[in-house]
C-alpha cells in the first residue's frame, strides 16, 4: 500500500480541559484514537516515527532535521525516535502531564495518537492519554519477552475500558525473526490477559526500526499470516464500541439571549436525541419534550454522541449548569455515594480527611474518599489492604459527595462513568476515577433530599454575615466540628460535655449537639430506621456547619452508625476541621454499663433496630482519634481530645 498522495493533517494539540476530556466522544466513524505505552527502550518512539514516516506523515523539513540530528550523533542510520523525542523535549517545558497528541491520516482513516512516555509516571501519563482511546498499543521487546511493564500497560488499558489492545512484539530483527520467540510471547501474554477484561486482543510481530509489518508487510516473517500494524489500525471496528443507546446531555451552560428563548448548550456524551422526544431534567426530574436541537450551522434532525448542540424544550423548566437532560425512560443513577477505581496521580498521597473537588461531566462538587476497599498490585493483580494511595497507585474506593452525581457505570458509559479528583488547595488534578456503581447498601436517601438543593427554587442564599475568619480572630481559636461516634453507652455524651466545659472555661465558643437532646426537638419526627438515621445525621451535620461558620467548636456526640452519613457531614467542612472521634467500647461492656436500660430492653426485643443488637454499627476506618473508653479514664479521654485540638492549632497550646 502506498500513501504517497496524502494530504496530511499533522498537528500537535492539547486535549480539551479536564472536565470535558471525559465527555469527549467521537462522531466520525473514520477516526481512531489510540495510545501507545512503553518505554523508549521498547522502541515506542521509533514505532511512532515509523508510522508517521512510512505513511508520509512527516513534513519534508522535519525529515531533513532528523537526518541532520542523526548524523550529528555520529549515527548514519535515520533515527526515527528523534522525531518524537524532539517534539517531547520541546513540550516538556510547558505542560505537567506529559502526553503528546499527534494527528496523522491515511485514505482510510484519521488517527490521533496519545503518546505517553513510559518513565516512572507511566500510570498518570497513560491514564491521561488513554482515557478516550479506542485502542492501545502495548510494546513488547522480543528479546526480553513479557515484562512486568507490558502487563501493567495491559492492565491499565483494561481498567480504562479500552476495547482493543494490540500487542506489538517489536525488535523481531534482533531475534532472527524467530516464530518460536513470537509464539512464546503470544502464549504468555494471552494467559495473563485472560484475567483482564479486554474485548479484543491482537498480536503482531514487527520491527519498527526496519519497518517490518508496521506499514508494509515483512518479507522476513513469511510464517506470519496476519495483517500489518497499520492495516489493523485502519480496519479495527470501533463503531460498535460507542454508546449510542443512553442519551446523556450534561448541561454546560444556559443560553438566554432574550426572554423568549432559553437553550441548553453542551455536548451529547452518549446516545442520540431528536426533536419531539420526551426527556427529563436531572436532578429535578421535571419532564418535557425536545423542541429543537440547534447547532451553529442550523437545526439537526438528530444529534448523536460527540455533537455539541443547543437543546430547547417545550416547557419552561429550571435547568442550570451541571444538570443533565436524559430520556424519560432511560435515566442514569442519581446518587451521592458510589464505588470507583481510582488511579492516583497526585504527588502527595490520597488523604481521606480532605473534601476533594470531584468533577464529573459538567458537575463539580466536594467529595470524601470514605473507604479504600483495596489497593491493586498491578504486577500480580492481587488486591491488598492499604491505608492510602500514593502516586501511580490504583485502588478501589468508596466516595461520598456533597451533591449527588448522575452517573452510569464506566463499563457502560465512559463519559458519565468517569471523573477527576482535584486538590482543593492547589487545584491540581490528583486522580482519575472510573465509577463501578452505587454502594450496595439497603439504606437510600429520601428522594427529595437526593436533589441536593432546595425543593423550592425561590430561595436565595442570604448575603454573607460576619466572616468566620473575623470571628476566629476575636475568639482566639479556630472553629471545628468534633464528631463523636460510637455505640450507645460508650461514653460519647459524657466526654462531649466535659470537653465543652473545659473549652468554655478557657473562653472558647462552643456548642454540644447531642443526639438524645436533638431527638426531642429538631429531630423529634425521626425514629431509628436507616433512612431516619440518615436524615438525623444530615440535619445535625448542617446545624454543626452553621455553628462552625459562626466560629464555634461544635461537639457532636451521636451514635451515627453509618459511615457514609458521617462522611457526608465531613464534606460540609473544609479539610482538617472535621474531627472524627471513634469512642470505642465493646458491646458487652456497653451492655454491662447500660446507663438507660436500653440494651436490656433491646435484648428482650422491645426496641427495634437497636444499634449493636439489631442494627449494624460501621466503625470509622480512619478517624482522627480513637478513644478506647475501657482503657482510658474519662479524664484521659477528654485530655486526648484537647491535646488533639492543640496539636492541630485549633486551640492555643
Ligand atoms: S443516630 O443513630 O441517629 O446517630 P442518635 O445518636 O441520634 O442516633 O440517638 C441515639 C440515642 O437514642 C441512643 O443514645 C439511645 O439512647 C437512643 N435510642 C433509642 N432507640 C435506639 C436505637 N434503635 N438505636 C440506637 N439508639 C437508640
Amino acid at each position: 500500500m502506498t500513501h504517497s498522495n496524502l494530504a496530511l493533517d499533522m498537528r500537535r494539540q492539547e486535549e480539551p480541559a479536564n472536565g470535558e476530556r471525559a465527555s469527549y466522544a467521537y462522531r466520525d466513524m473514520d477516526l481512531l484514537r489510540f495510545t501507545t505505552a512503553g518505554s523508549v527502550d521498547d522502541g515506542k518512539s521509533t514505532l511512532i516515527g515509523r508510522l508517521l514516516y512510512d505513511t508520509k506523515s512527516i513534513f519534508e523539513d522535519q525529515i531533513e532535521a532528523i537526518h541532520v540530528a542523526s548524523k550529528r550523533r555520529g549515527d548514519h542510520t535515520f533515527d526515527l525516535a528523534l522525531l518524537t523525542d524532539g517534539l517531547r523535549a520541546e513540550r516538556e517545558q510547558k505542560i505537567t502531564i506529559d502526553v503528546a497528541y499527534r494527528y496523522f491520516a491515511t485514505p482510510r482513516r484519521k488517527f490521533i495518537i496519545a503518546d505517553t512516555p513510559g518513565h516512572i509516571q507511566y500510570t498518570r501519563n497513560m491514564v491521561t492519554g488513554a482515557s478516550t482511546a479506542d485502542l492501545a498499543i502495548v510494546l513488547v521487546d522480543a528479546r526480553h519477552g513479557v515484562l512486568t511493564q507490558s502487563k501493567r500497560h495491559g492492565f491499565i488499558a483494561a481498567l480504562l475500558g479500552i476495547p482493543h489492545v494490540l500487542v506489538a512484539v517489536n525488535k523481531m530483527d534482533l531475534v532472527d525473526w524467530s516464530e518460536e520467540v513470537y509464539r512464546g510471547i503470544v502464549e504468555e501474554y494471552s494467559a495473563f490477559a485472560q484475567k483482564l477484561d479486554i474485548q479484543n486482543l491482537v498480536f503482531i510481530p514487527i520491527s519498527a526500526l526496519k519497518g517490518d509489518n508496521v506499514v508494509d508487510r515483512s518479507e522476513k516473517m513469511p510464517w506470519y499470516e496476519g495483517g500489518t500494524l497499520l492495516h489493523q489500525l485502519e480496519t479495527v471496528n470501533v463503531g460498535a464500541d460507542r454508546n449510542l443507546l443512553d442519551f446523556r446531555f450534561p448541561v454546560q451552560y444556559v443560553i438566554r439571549p432574550h426572554q423568549d428563548f432559553r437553550g441548553f448548550a453542551g455536548r451529547v456524551v452518549s446516545g442520540t436525541i431528536r426533536p419531539g422526544e420526551e426527556v427529563v431534567a436531572l436532578p429535578s426530574g421535571i419532564p418535557s419534550r425536545v423542541r429543537e436541537v440547534a447547532t451553529y450551522d442550523g437545526p439537526l434532525e438528530e444529534a448523536a454522541a460527540g455533537d455539541a448542540v443547543v437543546i430547547t424544550l417545550e416547557d419552561e423548566i429550571d435547568i442550570s449548569r451541571g444538570d443533565m437532560i436524559v430520556r424519560k425512560n432511560n435515566v442514569p443513577t442519581v446518587d451521592a455515594r458510589f464505588e470507583a477505581m481510582l488511579c492516583w496521580m497526585g504527588d502527595t498521597p490520597m488523604d481521606r480527611s480532605i473534601p476533594y473537588v470531584i468533577m464529573q461531566t459538567t458537575r463539580t462538587t466536594k467529595g470524601i474518599v470514605g473507604r479504600l476497599v483495596y489497593r491493586i498490585d498491578v504486577d500480580t493483580l492481587h488486591r491488598e489492604d492499604a491505608e492510602t494511595l500514593a502516586l501511580n497507585e490504583i485502588g478501589r474506593v468508596e466516595i461520598t459527595t456533597a451533591q449527588p452525581l448522575f452517573f452510569d457505570p464506566y463499563r457502560a458509559n465512559r463519559s458519565t462513568g468517569s471523573f477527576v479528583v482535584v486538590d482543593p488547595f492547589t487545584h491540581v488534578t490528583v486522580a482519575a476515577g472510573m465509577i463501578r456503581g452505587t454502594v450496595q447498601t439497603a439504606e437510600r436517601l429520601r428522594p427529595e433530599l437526593r436533589a441536593g438543593r432546595p425543593v423550592s427554587p425561590n430561595v436565595v442564599r442570604p448575603a454573607a454575615g460576619v466572616p468566620r475568619a473575623e470571628r476566629e480572630a476575636r475568639n482566639g481559636h479556630q472553629a471545628a466540628v468534633v464528631w463523636l461516634t460510637g455505640l450507645s453507652g460508650s461514653g460519647k455524651s459524657t466526654i462531649a460535655h466535659e470537653v465543652e466545659r473545659r473549652l468554655f472555661e478557657v473562653g472558647c465558643q462552643t456548642a454540644v449537639l447531642d443526639g438524645d437532646e436533638l431527638r426531642h426537638g429538631l429531630c423529634g419526627d425521626l425514629a431509628f430506621s436507616a433512612a431516619d438515621r440518615h436524615e438525623n445525621i444530615r440535619r445535625v451535620g448542617e446545624v454543626a456547619r452553621l455553628l462552625f461558620e459562626r466560629g464555634a467548636i461544635v461537639i457532636c456526640p451521636l451514635v451515627s452508625p453509618f459511615r457514609d452519613d458521617r462522611d457526608r457531614a465531613r464534606t460540609l467542612l473544609p479539610g482538617g476541621r472535621f474531627i472524627e472521634v471513634h469512642v470505642q467500647c465493646d458491646i458487652d461492656e456497653c451492655r454491662r454499663r447500660d446507663p438507660k436500660g436500653l440494651y436490656a430492653r433491646a435484648d428482650r426485643g422491645e426496641i427495634p433496630e437497636f444499634t449493636g443488637v439489631a442494627s449494624p454499627y460501621e466503625p470509622p476506618e480512619s478517624p482522627e482519634l480513637v478513644l478506647d473508653t475501657q482503657a482510658l479514664s474519662q479524664e484521659q479521654a477528654v485530655e486526648n481530645i484537647l491535646e488533639y485540638l492543640r496539636s492541630q492549632g485549633i486551640i492555643a497550646g
